[in-house]
């Protein structure tokens, strides 16, 4: 078997253009989206990810504003920024780029933003409705892993949805999600004994490990799903998913690139939240 790649790029394309008609009619409604993106100190990756939201937020139309804050600023600062935001009714939606410099509480500042203007859904109110199958804001990863089930009519009912790894962002979110669409869903992570016999029960394996190449061909099922949620740099400095995507793909029915798969999805999730939260209340 050759797995068919599933193309985020032109999915995400797809959706970020009809996600610009919906600006448009905000527009003519006298409402503009607004982001407010907020990066403290300068980890080179944030600044790569936050200027790729600027920019993909900037050919929708939707407004956004860039805070950049020195490394050295205090939790308190960063709480008065969050609060600012919070109480500025232009503002649709916050983001705080992770990961945070040690003297801050992640935790605190992700539990300051207003549920409401949580764009990336990292809220434990936000989490709590995602796990009681009432979602109002979803992290963007797993959202836009989703979207290619919806997409390439990939059924979640009554399969094996096996997820490698456990984090906020992605792990327990998207267990949530599949687990919402009637997918069977097994958790595994670093602890797990004897992962590759269960890798090889899923219908539908998200690798979300953060290790280069770390699923190999026998650890998954002919005809499985396979979606890499990685992205690392090999020895060779190599951008690389968490999936041996060349040994994988002989094996799998359909396979995300890395580059090209999971991440420009996550990008186009993040403006369809930011539009959506700012077409609440308009009629
Ligand atoms: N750092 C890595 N991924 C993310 C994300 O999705 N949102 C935020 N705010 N920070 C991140």
């Amino acid at each position: 078997m050759v797995a068919k790649l599933l193309d985020g790029k032109k999915l995400a394309m797809e959706i970020r253009t009809h996600l610009k008609q919906r600006v448009q009619e905000l527009k003519q409604k006298g409402v503009t989206p607004k982001l407010v993106v907020i990066l403290v100190g300068n980890d080179s990756a944030s600044r790569i990810y936050v200027r790729n939201k600027h920019r993909a937020a900037q050919k929708i139309g939707i407004e956004t504003k860039d805070i950049e804050l020195p490394q050295e600023i205090t939790e308190n600062e960063l709480l008065a920024y969050v609060k600012k935001y919070n109480e500025d009714d232009s503002v649709h939606g916050i983001l705080v780029q992770l990961p945070l410099p040690a003297q801050i509480n992640a935790e605190k500042i992700t539990h300051a933003i207003a549920p409401a203007k949580d764009v990336d859904g990292f809220h434990p109110v936000n989490i709590g409705h995602l796990f009681m199958n009432d979602p109002h804001a979803l992290p963007c990863t797993p959202h836009g892993i989703m979207q290619f089930f919806k997409k390439y009519n990939i059924s979640l009912m009554g399969k094996h949805a096996v997820i490698v790894g456990r984090s906020n962002i992605v792990g327990r979110p998207m267990a949530a999600m599949m687990l919402n669409n009637d997918a069977t869903v097994t958790i595994t992570h670093s602890k797990t004994k004897n992962l590759s016999e269960l890798t090889r029960q899923a219908d539908i394996l998200i690798a979300a490990i953060g290790q280069a190449e770390f699923i190999k061909k026998t650890d998954v099922k002919p005809g499985a799903v396979v979606i890499d949620v990685g992205m690392n740099r090999n020895d060779k400095g190599k951008l690389v998913g968490d999936v041996d995507q060349k040994e994988v793909a002989e094996v799998a029915s359909y396979l995300t690139p890395v580059p090209g798969g999971v991440g420009p999805m996550t990008i186009a999730m993040l403006m369809e939240q930011t539009v959506k939260f700012a077409e609440r209340g308009v009629q």
